[in-house]
């Protein structure tokens, strides 16, 4: 039997092929203008089919025909909101995007976006190509779906769009639930607990091993896999001491005021995940591309133990036993895992572009509950 094809644009590291190989399709473009993400891709599905470039480079008569395109373009911003054209100058992703669906022909395409996409002129603009434009023997099914509902360890919650010619395609059903009842036949939300506990509390090294591949005739970091982005860092001991205070499911609020930086005492409401830690029990937060940086979300390691106030210490503030807590960020291979990556990924880049990768991606759960459902449309 032969496999559906499949184009990923915008296919970042390959999160979303990920997904659809599983299921058997068969990649046979992707377009992706981040060298180091499609370095990752090509490290994991072969350079032969990946065009390292702009979407705008690509020529018509290198676009192959594929049953299947994935990945939408990313979306401009949300300010200016109401109906805009196509041959608006700011939607050149957009047309690109509508290019290759005239050239691919394919039977479905997936669009991944942000969860707010359906509020965005980009979503109206794809509206009116399905009503009475280049996508009008589409039928399309839209909603946004949370990773966690699909077997994901994590909470992420993004716009999906299934367009289809050969009949219409409902989004995928949840398999999973925060508490299914029985009768429901849905399984619990996976938890951070089964994605990375039993990983070294204390990493080996701060840094990526000295290692250099070559892609697209360039020399890149890499490739890495594992615990190879196992990674520490060296936090100041005033973050050390912020993070000490904070609980399995707490944040800021949980760290003594005078520890707290200026600009946080001075806003004492809003950004309420920031310095969070996660919970062992739970899916994680959404992980984002700067899942290093402590300030910016839920992302401190799970394992938090209470201590006993010492003789002195103010007892309202509840620091954790420095024994039995992990007082760091989760690593890049756990950001990794909670983004639902296989543990032998490989990986290409400097810390920070493989940190962007992950946090850019569709978890390979989400994206293979889609393609299940699309799978029997283009058998
Ligand atoms: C949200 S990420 C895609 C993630 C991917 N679907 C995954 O699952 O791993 C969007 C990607 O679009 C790429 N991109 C943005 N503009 C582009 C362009 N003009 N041509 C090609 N790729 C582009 C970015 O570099 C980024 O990696």
């Amino acid at each position: 039997m032969t496999r559906p094809t499949v184009i990923d644009l915008f296919a970042g590291c390959g999160g979303m092929t990920v997904g659809f190989s599983l299921e058997g399709f068969d990649p046979i473009l992707a377009v992706e203008q981040d060298k180091f993400a499609a370095a990752t891709y090509a490290a994991n599905f072969g350079e032969d089919h990946v065009h390292a470039g702009d979407i705008a480079d690509v020529m018509n008569q290198e676009i192959p025909t594929a049953d299947l395109v994935i990945g939408g373009p990313p979306c401009q911003g949300f300010s200016n909101l109401g109906l805009k054209r196509l041959d608006d100058p700011r939607n050149q992703l957009w047309r690109e995007y509508m290019r290759f669906i005239t050239m691919a022909k394919p039977q479905v395409f997936v669009i991944e976006n942000v969860d707010r996409f359906s509020s965005s002129p980009e979503f109206h603009m794809l509206l009116a190509e399905v009503d009475r434009g280049v996508l009008k023997d589409y039928e399309i099914s839209y909603g946004v779906l949370n990773a966690a509902d699909y077997g994901v360890s994590q909470r992420r919650r993004r716009t999906i769009v299934i367009g289809s010619r050969v009949g219409k395609i409902q989004l995928p059903e949840p398999t999973h639930a925060r508490k299914p009842s029985p009768a429901s036949g849905l399984l619990p939300w996976r938890t951070v607990k089964d994605r990375i506990h039993g990983l070294p509390a204390i990493p080996d090294s701060t840094e990526l091993p000295d290692s250099l591949t070559e892609f697209f005739g360039e020399t890149m970091p890499g490739m890495f896999k594992g615990l190879e982005i196992h990674f520490r860092r060296d936090p100041r001991p005033i973050s050390l001491a912020r993070y000490s205070y904070v609980p399995p499911g707490g944040g800021r609020f949980d760290v003594p005021t005078d520890l707290l930086p200026r600009c946080w005492r001075e806003k004492p409401t809003g950004t309420t995940d920031v310095m969070g830690r996660m919970r062992w029990d739970f899916p994680s937060h959404t992980i984002r591309t700067e899942f290093f940086k402590p300030e910016k979300g839920s992302y401190l390691h799970p394992q938090w133990v209470p201590g006993r106030p010492r003789h002195g210490e103010d007892a309202r503030w509840i620091k954790g036993d420095p024994m039995k807590s992990v007082n760091r960020v989760v690593t890049h291979y756990e950001a990794s895992l909670l983004q639902d990556f296989p543990e032998d990924y490989l990986w290409v880049g400097t810390k920070i572009a493989i940190a962007k990768q992950i946090g850019n991606a569709v978890p390979s759960g989400l994206a293979r509950a889609i393609a299940r459902q699309v799978r029997p449309a283009v058998a």
